[in-house]
């Protein structure tokens, strides 16, 4: 007998399924003490990313909690940039610490053909991560790849960490459009390899994460945002036919719709402000939708809670609709509202 198909593939091949599919942005995070207690044993970030037994088991915990109907590989976009060679620290209450780039001898330096090797951890980690899910019983989960867009990386590899507004790197991106492209070109290049791997391990959906799409001006949007996007997707279609890829262009605004109709991309995250009917007409039929409530809404919980989540359910009734946040999940959330989410989510 052929196995149920899991609700989200379902959803990414073109088929609505209601009550929707339900994950969440860093749905393996610091909100969950069982996560803390393994962060507890590996106090560097990037050395608990590369570790295959933990990675897997911290991926695993919001699954066994909560049933959602996808895991995400733990680990993290900045670990493209390190595997590149560009260095890479997290520090405790400050985010991420990278080298600033700011020339081409700092693109001569990094080193595209360790990828794959430094990265190996990251595979076994995927391969972890779906004999658990069989070994555990959880048939209808379905297992998601990631690798951050390459503006994004680029944003956090120029910038050297996080930023309100990425002012270096749009200046940059203007200023010598040649090193910018170079860059990006290289990024795009790594990335295909990365998700590649990826999906060769296991990951049966792969999630392209530009969360700093939005600081763009149109022009650099089609140029740094949509362009790679597509030639990513178009590349990954021809290695991994029927793969989808899911791309979350955050704070696109009205430029969600070019995206979703150019990038060819299955489905599209969409950011807490974008209003669902509005963005539906943008993306237009052929692309599922993903989102979008927001992450405060989850941690204060109660009738405010439901409010939301009910107006995302009603505003998206029929379409092909995969239940998630606006942005990630963040550690003040308490574990129980997101228990009634998925049930309200579960009863819709
Ligand atoms: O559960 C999951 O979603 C899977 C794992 C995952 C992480 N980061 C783990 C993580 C994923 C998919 C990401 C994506 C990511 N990482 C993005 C894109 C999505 C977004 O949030 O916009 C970005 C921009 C990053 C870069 C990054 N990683 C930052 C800025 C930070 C510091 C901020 C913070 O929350 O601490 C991280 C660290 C990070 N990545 C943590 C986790 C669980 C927290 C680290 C810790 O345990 O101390």
């Amino acid at each position: 007998m052929n196995a149920p198909p899991k609700p989200l593939l379902s959803v990414l091949a073109g088929h609505p399924v209601w009550p929707p599919p339900v994950w969440l942005m860093r749905q393996a995070g610091r909100y969950l003490p069982e996560y803390r207690a393994i962060r507890a044993e590996v106090p560097d970030f990037v050395a608990l990313c590369l570790d295959p037994v933990r990675a897997a088991e911290v991926t695993l915990q919001p699954i066994r909690r909560f049933g959602f109907d996808a895991a995400i590989l733990f680990s993290d976009i900045l670990m493209l940039p390190w595997a590149l060679g560009h260095g890479l620290a997290f520090k405790e209450g400050e985010g991420p610490v990278l080298p600033k780039l700011r020339d081409a001898a700092a693109v001569d330096r990094l080193d595209p053909t360790q990828v794959r090797a430094k990265l190996a951890p990251v595979m076994e980690t995927v391969r972890r991560i779906r004999s658990g899910l069989t070994a555990e019983g959880f048939d209808a989960t379905a297992l998601i790849g990631f690798a951050g867009a390459p503006f994004t990386v680029a944003c956090y590899m120029i910038e050297g960490g996080g930023s309100k507004d990425f002012a270096a790197t749009r200046a940059l991106a203007y200023a010598d459009p040649a090193l910018f492209q170079r860059l990006m070109d290289l990024l795009v290049d790594a990335t295909v390899d990365y998700l590649s791997a990826q999906a060769d391990a296991g990951a049966e959906v792969l999630m392209l994460f530009d969360s700093w799409a939005g600081v763009l001006s149109p022009t650099l949007f089609r140029t740094h945002v949509i362009a790679p996007a597509q030639r990513i997707v178009a590349r990954l279609r021809v290695l991994h036919p029927g793969i989808p890829v899911i791309g979350f262009p955050r704070l696109a605004g009205l430029m969600v719709g070019e995206y979703a109709k150019a990038s060819g991309v299955a489905a599209v995250g969409l950011d807490t402000g974008m209003e669902p009917h509005a963005a539906v007409a943008l993306v237009g039929g052929d692309v599922a939708v993903q989102g979008n409530l927001d992450p405060m809404a989850l941690v204060a919980g109660g009738a405010a809670l439901r409010a939301e989540a009910a107006s995302i359910l009603t505003g998206l009734r029929g379409q092909r609709l995969i239940f998630n946040l606006g942005h990630g999940i963040v550690p003040q959330t308490p574990p129980d509202h997101v228990g009634a989410l998925v049930e309200q989510i579960r009863a819709a």
